[in-house]
């Protein structure tokens, strides 16, 4: 098993176990940084119905007593009143503020639990165990917790970082492919930030590849290390996301944009995967991004299954983009890649926005 420790501001704060059938070890590794209590167990029932059995019965063999709560799978339960339901939950089953939430699933799991416990009572200590390479290599780590808005994805939410993070590989081997693509889409941006280990995987691996999860399987602990650490080195020193930590947004505002405008039908790594390319087009027009990098970036991204374009019009884009939590008053900053491996954060003014989703298109 490898460990990453996460350290905010240079305090130690918890530690990311990364290996292989994991699971079955939940309730020792936790109980290294918490002692017996109840238990709040949140998952989805698509993941839930693979592992629950397994995190359950080790967290009871560890002794702690676990209360299980599982709602649909999807970004369309990531919203107020799937919150409320577990907040009551928490209540019923008499969850204090010495006891614990252990989350299992992707994402929308982990953004929902992990809000509901930086909430709960004011807060209250949480594990995200995350089943999918998106919230392995990003979500689960660097704290942000949230919920979506009718207006916008993840309008509503709170910093709060987990005691303990669980990820174990294997989980990845029953993840539907659009979703283990998804994440992909997260490491192709580290590779874009400067990680040149990820890009050299990656493209060893799309070169002759008939499923890009079997080619990468061998390189998947090694790929979620490096893929947190390459976060950890934008977001140790601005964990509320005021500086360095937006250089993580490449590709997201587009990408944001278009999760909102398709009613999340396009899931977050295909978008992000198009805002990528499309941020990378705009640059080149715009003079900020070195000529070819577009080509490099979109014949990644194709490579590994991904869309590069969307048929979503840069109005509906924008109109979608207004609500975005990256615009501050009447500007919004971009992360655009000056070449592969560098980017740079430039304001803009929001209308100029419209103009840059055009140049992004083709
Ligand atoms: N997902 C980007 C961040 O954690 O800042």
């Amino acid at each position: 098993m490898n460990k990453v420790t996460v350290k905010i501001n240079g305090e130690e704060d918890y530690i990311v176990n990364i290996g292989s059938d994991l699971l079955k070890d939940a309730g020792s590794i936790i109980s290294e940084v918490h002692a017996p209590c109840r238990v709040a167990y949140i998952t989805d029932f698509t993941v839930g119905a693979h592992y629950t059995a397994t995190v359950v019965d080790s967290l009871k063999d560890a002794g702690f007593e676990v209360f299980i709560f599982a709602f649909p799978a999807g970004e369309s339960s990531k919203n107020m009143e799937t919150y409320e339901k577990i907040l009551e939950f928490l209540a019923d089953n008499e969850i204090t503020r010495s006891d614990l939430i252990v989350e299992l699933g992707g994402g929308v799991v982990g953004d929902l639990a992990g809000f509901a416990a930086a909430t709960y009572m004011r807060g209250i200590d949480y594990v995200q165990i995350p089943t999918s390479l998106l919230a392995m290599v990003d979500s689960s780590v660097g704290g942000k917790t949230s919920i979506d808005l009718e207006s916008g994805k993840n309008l509503c939410g709170a910093f709060h970082q987990p005691i303990s993070v669980i990820c174990s590989v294997d989980t990845l081997e029953t993840l539907e492919k659009k979703y283990f693509d998804d994440g992909v889409a997260e490491i192709i941006k580290y590779g874009m930030l400067g990680n040149e280990k990820i890009l050299k995987i990656l493209h060893s691996c799309v070169e002759n590849h008939d499923n890009l999860y079997f080619a990468l399987k061998p390189f998947l602990s090694e790929i979620v290390e490096e893929s947190i650490s390459t976060k950890l080195n934008f977001v140790k020193s601005d964990v509320y996301d005021n500086g360095k930590r937006q250089f993580l947004n490449l590709g997201h505002t587009i990408g944001h944009a278009i999760e909102h405008a398709s009613r999340y039908a396009i899931p977050h790594g295909h978008a992000v995967a198009v805002g990528m390319c499309s941020i990378a087009r705009a640059g080149e027009k715009m003079n900020i991004t070195e000529e070819g990098t577009a080509n490099n970036v979109t014949a990644l991204i194709r490579a590994c299954g991904l869309p590069t374009s969307t048929i979503i019009s840069p109005v509906d884009l924008y109109n979608s983009a207004l609500s975005d939590k990256k615009r501050r008053g009447g500007e919004i900053s971009l992360v655009i890649p000056v070449k592969f491996g560098e980017c740079e954060i430039k304001k803009f003014k929001i209308d100029e926005l419209k103009n840059i989703l055009t140049l992004g298109v083709k």
